[in-house]
């Protein structure tokens, strides 16, 4: 899918997706915030922050930014963080493959869902890390292809038909991580059947080894 599509797609779905992903994937959102500890004056950036329900659950002593490229998804969101009264969130219309900050703008960069919805991922992971400090966190919450050969055979049969409603379910976590500077600190399997990763990384960028900071701490399963 190309970038237009995407946002078509997403812009059409915006006044249902809370009622179909809402509660299904929230503990997923639950279970990524509070693993974080978020620091008070944290800069964290949500890519395809969507609808914004995971924007409640920051706390309200660090700093938010949420880019998404459905101007649809936004206004939910938007509507969101006014309803909520949400002042340390801050919204924009931003393709997560070509952002507009600049270099080590943000300590934390979360992705939830995002990661098997863009057309291109390697181009987002890149500028996950790019916009992310060295040393800084990088989360991935996705549904990732695993070993199971009956789980994958299913995931390339219906791989095509999710593609025309917005993501790819063949997408393994090897191929996002392969070749980047990020190093998994900590995953865990959340949702329903415990079918979803969410991945801790560390920013490992400019070839330097940073220890995690911002209450990360090395865990492995
Ligand atoms: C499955 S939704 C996830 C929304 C939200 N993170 C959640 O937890 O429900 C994927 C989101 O990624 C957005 N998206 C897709 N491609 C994008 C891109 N290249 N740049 C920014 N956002 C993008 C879509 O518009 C959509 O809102």
């Amino acid at each position: 899918m190309d970038l237009k599509k995407v946002e078509r797609v997403y812009s059409n779905y915006a006044s249902v997706y809370d009622h179909i992903f809402g509660r299904l994937f929230h503990e997923g959102r639950e279970s990524a915030v509070r693993n974080l500890e978020v620091k008070p004056g944290e800069r964290v950036l949500e890519v395809g922050v969507g609808t914004g329900l995971s924007l409640p659950l920051y706390p309200s002593h660090c700093r938010v930014t949420g880019i998404d490229l459905s101007d649809g998804m936004l206004d939910k969101a938007r509507g969101r963080t006014a309803a909520q009264g949400l002042v340390h969130v801050e919204l924009h219309q931003m393709d997560a493959g070509n952002m507009k900050f600049t270099d080590d703008s943000f300590d934390t960069v979360v992705a939830a869902y995002v990661v098997t919805a863009v057309p291109d991922y390697r181009s987002v992971v890149a500028e996950m890390i790019r916009v992310c400090r060295a040393g800084g966190r990088i989360i991935l919450l996705n549904h990732f292809s695993n070993g199971n050969k009956l789980i994958a055979a299913v995931e390339k049969f219906i791989s095509p038909l999710c593609k025309h409603i917005g993501f790819r379910t063949d997408l393994a976590l090897h191929h996002v991580l392969e070749g980047t500077s990020l190093r998994v600190a900590r995953k865990d399997m959340v949702n329903p059947l415990r079918l979803w990763h969410l991945v801790e990384c560390i920013n490992h960028k400019n070839g330097a080894n940073h220890a995690p900071n911002n209450g990360s701490r090395p865990h492995s399963h």
